[in-house]
């Protein structure tokens, strides 16, 4: 398989042992600001976030469209970087590292679930699922059976040798889904998992995380639209205009 690395690092590796495991929280941000472009170009997008998320927590992030939250999101995930501020991902402080210690970071803690899924359009279902497996050195055949029970579960066992232009939104969603979750990862961003799914997957989508948040303890930040979801979070902020309006649960 021939991969562009800067997109294969998105995939997401199991936690390494090797992490304070007394961490405050797992993900904490003090001050952090962010604009894109220069000059006439100026958008100013988020301004002085700060944000407490226990470990173990469920958090929803909500705001209207254009608010902030898929940058917010980006930043946590190591995919862009502040301008000013600080990140700290189970204590240790990041943010303005290089592209490449980024990506190993990534891929040792972080699970991320695409608003646009980016998934790699040359491989099949199953190949995009077992990357991190493939990062971390597993098998073909280990790697091809954790993935095809990973789609069996979200509901895509006859669809596993496709590539994702010949699937539905709904499809590639769950095909993100569940590459984001078979690493492992201790923190899973997910920007929309159920904007593209029918009432039905997106629950089964919701139970997924719900499970792997009460049984591993794995800290998931959710961007949601839908309010309902959101309440039955453990916590929950509002962004509006780049700036959290209402806090509500653990994560302060
Ligand atoms: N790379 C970029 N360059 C310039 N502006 C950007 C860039 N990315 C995002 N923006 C702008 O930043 C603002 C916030 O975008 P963001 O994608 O974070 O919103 P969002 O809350 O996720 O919206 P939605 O609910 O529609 O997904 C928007 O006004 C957007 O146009
Ligand atoms: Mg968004």
């Amino acid at each position: 398989m021939d991969l562009d690395p800067a997109m294969a690092s998105i995939a997401g590796f199991p936690p390494a042992s090797s992490g304070p495991e007394d961490a405050p929280s797992a993900l904490s941000l003090v001050g952090v600001s962010k604009t894109y472009g220069t000059g006439a170009a100026r958008v100013p997008v988020l301004h002085d976030i700060s944000l407490s998320v226990p470990a173990g927590d469920f958090l929803a992030i909500v705001g209207p469209s254009g608010s902030g939250k898929s940058t917010l999101l980006n930043l946590i995930g190591l995919l862009d970087r502040p301008d000013s501020g600080e990140i700290r991902l189970d204590g240790l402080s990041v943010g303005f590292q290089s592209r490449a210690e980024a990506a190993r970071l990534r891929n040792r803690l972080i699970g991320f679930v695409f608003q646009s899924f980016q998934l790699l359009p040359r491989l099949t279902a199953w190949e995009n699922v077992a990357l991190p497996l493939l990062y971390r050195g597993a098998p073909r055949a280990e790697r091809r059976g954790r993935a095809l029970a990973a789609l069996e579960n979200l509901g895509l066992a006859d669809r596993v040798d496709h590539r994702p232009s010949e699937l539905s939104g709904g499809q590639c969603q769950r095909v993100a889904l569940a590459r984001a979750l078979i690493g492992e990862p201790r923190l899973i961003l997910a920007d929309e998992p159920t904007g593209s799914l029918d009432t039905a997957t997106g629950a089964t989508v919701m139970d997924m995380l719900r499970d792997l948040n009460a049984r591993r303890g794995t800290t998931i930040v959710m961007v949601t639209h839908d309010p309902d979801l959101a309440g039955r979070c453990a916590s929950q902020i509002e962004i509006r205009d780049g700036r959290v309006q209402a806090r509500r649960g653990a994560a302060a």
